[in-house]
């Protein structure tokens, strides 16, 4: 249904966007999680016919994005960053505008304000001016309007942010819904937001993609480089070193807490040392008294690929 290929994007001597490349099928819902600066507005502008890439390809629903953009835009439902809402007119009016600047008939715009309306549950206010509405209510306003041509995907930048936690619910509960019946593409700085809601993430840093797979994937890439965590009482230095001296243990950090030597120890992928650990403590006679593997989050997996990226960048400029 999308399709990118090395699309990048300069903004003077900045690179917002550093020749990305990715596929989206036709009724996947799929996360653009990144930091913010990384480039997921910017990508999301390009594939909206919002503005151009520097180079690359990219298309929608077999359009392509730079020479087809009507076709494009009849295909897409955008929800930007801050939607552009008028305070002023309530929400029917505002509906009706964009319906009509959609070019649809008044019969059809009747029908299709209704339909959208219903599906995000702003029938309740549709005749409140959209000045008096909560951020909750407006995001859905926002997402009606993006609705009302029934496009076949739907682009959602940040669509919870600013939102209170109940807000963010029944949004991410509406998205879901939504997902059914279109194709989704939602970017977010929070990793929460895309785990709960989408079959599949992106992870862009630095205007690269970093990571991507389904949650459970992401957390198997974890989990091959997680760590362990040991307690043993014994002579510093020797518990160090032989621990370190074991198959398939790589660094070894240590500390003293109360007594005991509270070991990280990195563990090769696919190696489990656990048992050896065990053995080695008795028979040298030391004391165990924890062992066990330290699971890092899909936070924690977040956050050191997006630094590692951040800190490549560092490098590349000032070379
Ligand atoms: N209109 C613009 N002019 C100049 N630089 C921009 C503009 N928009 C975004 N950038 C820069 O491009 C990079 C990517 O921004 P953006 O796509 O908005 O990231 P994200 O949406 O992931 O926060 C950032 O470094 C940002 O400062
Ligand atoms: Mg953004």
């Amino acid at each position: 249904m999308i399709q990118v290929r090395n699309l990048s994007k300069w903004y003077g001597p900045v690179k917002a966007v550093d020749n990305i490349s990715f596929r989206i099928k036709e009724g996947e819902i799929v996360g653009f999680l990144g930091p913010n600066g990384a480039g997921k507005t910017t990508t999301l502008r390009i594939l909206t016919c919002f503005m151009p890439a520097n180079s690359g390809s990219a298309s929608v629903a077999g359009h392509d994005v730079f020479t087809q953009s009507m076709q494009v835009r009849e295909q897409i439902g955008y929800l930007p960053e801050s939607v552009p809402l008028y305070p002023e007119m309530r929400v029917r009016e505002y509906l009706n505008f964009r319906a009509k600047l959609r070019g649809l008939a008044a019969e059809a715009r009747q029908t299709s304000i209704k339909r959208a309306a219903a599906r995000c549950r702003v029938t309740d206010f549709i005749d409140r001016p959209i000045g008096h509405l909560s951020r909750g209510m407006r995001q859905r306003v926002g997402l009606a309007e993006a609705l009302l041509h029934d496009p076949k995907v739907l682009i959602l930048d940040e669509p919870t942010v600013g939102l209170d936690p109940t807000q963010i619910r029944e949004t991410r509960n509406l998205v879901k819904e939504l997902a059914k019946e279109h194709t989704v593409i939602l970017s977010s700085h929070i990793l929460p937001e895309v785990e709960a809601t989408c079959e599949r993430t992106i992870i862009i840093a630095g205007g690269r993609i970093v990571a991507s797979g389904s949650p459970s994937e992401l957390k198997e890439r974890i989990t091959q480089s997680s760590r362990l965590i040991a307690e043993i009482r014994g002579p510093a230095d020797a518990v160090k070193s032989s621990v370190g001296g074991l198959n398939g243990v790589g660094k070894v950090e240590s500390s003293l807490t109360d007594g005991w030597n509270r070991l990280l120890i990195d563990v090769q992928a696919g190696q489990d040392v656990r048992e050896d650990i065990f053995k080695l403590a008795s028979k040298q006679g030391w004391g165990l008294r924890e062992i066990r593997r330290e699971v890092a989050s899909l936070e924690d997996f977040f956050v050191q690929i997006t630094a590692q990226q951040h800190i490549d960048r560092e490098g590349q400029s000032s070379n």
